[in-house]
């Protein structure tokens, strides 16, 4: 046996074999058993699951407790079709796309600093209440107002709990908007909540009938549209997009409805009717036939020069305007403007050449049927026998104004009448023109007005 010689000792060379032999395994063993420490290792995990959002959680325990990994994943989840709005937002705060959600992942490797149940008692509370107040989709009206019904939110750690709301609301035009909500200051999970507002109309248009809702026609006469307007409360006038249906047959006795329909542009429809009655043929009672003389192109009834869609004026007939009548009318301005009211001279006198420019202006606006029941055809106008005046406002709503009604009750005591009175268009031919007035004398207009017949009815020539 070889021997060694420390010092004194002598040891054999076998025993120290055998004493290195066993150093060895025993680090051998030891060794082994570290690295085979991770088989200890832990996972605990963590999950809250929302409707628009979700957390999760794991933590890994390795090497007892000593080191850890913990990862978080963070989803948003977001409707595809205002997605577009929050994906900017998203990407900037390190979220990635993914089917139908946007997720954000961090993982740290470390030291723990918690142990195992103080993790396991943070995750038992729930830590993290933020949900909508109220419904995701509310509709509200155009130009109403809105409360928004808010989020719920609450965290059991010291963060502020300031919410950012965000939206691009605007109720006075129709479409989708959205509230963003957004818990403020918390670093890694920060949360949006969303809410779709939709902002609607669901106002139906309102149609108003210029003239009366209910007419009675003669037999065989002719029905004249005396117009209306739509408006609606947010497409404005829409009297365009009416479309009218009028079955009425003249020849044939009876009640007929005219229907008016309009829809506006969030398709609300509104429906309505007027009433006209068709007289039974009435076997005409005898009275006495008006006298009616043609001179020079002009024609007389019972001496009174009448100018309608059946008797019209020479192309060269030129007379101006009518002294007398411009004098009257100037006085009837006067009183009325003493009373703080007015009826300023919109159009006077008209040439045939005139009417005819003006005739062919609104032939073009409005097509020849609509101008045919408010504007004469060059050489049927009143204007060119120098004898009538448009005073006031041309509008259907001059007849209630303070002016509009003064001139109705007052003009005959200056010699004029309301040359085209409401309700009788089948006879004079135009709408209602509260503001056109015809000059009489004083005598006969007094009479007009007072028989409430439109002139043709009180000539006896309807
Ligand atoms: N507005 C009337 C009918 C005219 O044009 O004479
Ligand atoms: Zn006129």
């Amino acid at each position: 046996m070889f021997t060694i010689r420390i010092g004194k000792k002598r040891i054999k060379l076998l025993n120290w074999l055998i004493f290195i032999s066993c150093c060895l395994l025993i680090i051998y063993v030891l060794g082994s058993l570290f690295f085979l420490l991770p088989i200890f290792k832990k996972t605990y995990n963590y999950e809250i699951k929302k409707e628009n959002y979700e957390i999760k959680k794991e933590i890994i325990f390795k090497n007892f407790w000593y080191k850890c990994s913990v990862k978080e994943i963070y989803g948003v989840k977001v409707d595809e079709e205002i997605s577009e709005y929050f994906e900017k937002d998203l990407i900037k705060d390190g979220f990635v796309k993914e089917k139908n959600k946007y997720v954000k992942t961090s993982e740290s490797l470390g030291f723990c600093k918690k142990i195992k149940n103080e993790y396991k008692k943070e995750f038992d509370k729930d830590y993290i209440i933020f949900d909508l107040k109220g419904d995701k989709n509310i509709s509200i009206d155009y130009d109403q107002g809105f409360i928004d019904p808010y989020v719920d939110f609450k965290i059991n750690k010291k963060y502020s709990n300031e919410i950012l709301v965000n939206t691009n609301l605007n109720n006075k035009k129709i479409g989708r908007y959205i509230i963003s909500y957004e818990t403020g200051n918390l670093k890694y999970n920060k949360q949006r909540l969303y809410r779709i507002i939709d902002v609607v109309d669901r106002e139906k248009p309102v149609i108003t009938l210029n003239g009366n809702e209910e007419q009675v026609l003669e037999y065989n006469s002719n029905y004249v549209e005396e117009g209306f307007v739509a408006i609606d409360n947010y497409d404005g006038d829409i009297t365009k997009n009416v479309t009218v249906n009028n079955q009425i047959n003249s020849n044939k006795p009876g009640i007929y409805y005219i229907t008016y329909k309009v829809k506006d542009s969030s398709d609300n429809t509104t429906t309505i009717k007027r009433k006209v009655i068709i007289k039974e043929k009435s076997s005409k009672v005898t009275k006495e036939e008006p006298i009616i003389e043609q001179k020079d192109g002009l024609t007389y009834v019972n001496g009174i020069l009448l100018v309608n869609k059946k008797y019209g004026l020479p192309k060269d007939y030129d007379p101006n305007v009518n002294k007398e009548a411009l004098s009257a009318l100037k006085q009837m301005q006067a009183d009325a403007s003493a009373i703080g009211l007015d009826l300023s001279l919109i159009s006077g006198y008209r040439s045939y050449s005139r009417q005819e420019q003006i005739y062919n202006n609104y032939v073009k606006e409005d097509g020849k049927e609509k101008a045919n029941t408010y504007s004469a055809k060059p050489g049927y106008s009143e204007h060119q026998t120098g004898l009538a005046f448009d005073v006031g406002q041309l509008k259907n709503s001059f007849k209630n104004t303070p002016s509009g009604k003064w001139l109705a009750q007052n003009a005959h005591l200056y010699g004029f009448i309301i040359r085209y009175p409401e309700g009788k268009s089948s006879i004079t031919g135009y709408i209602y023109e509260p503001w056109h007035i015809r000059y009489l004398g004083i005598e006969i207009a007094t009479k007009v007005k007072e028989s409430n017949l439109s002139l043709e009815e009180y000539l006896g020539i309807n």
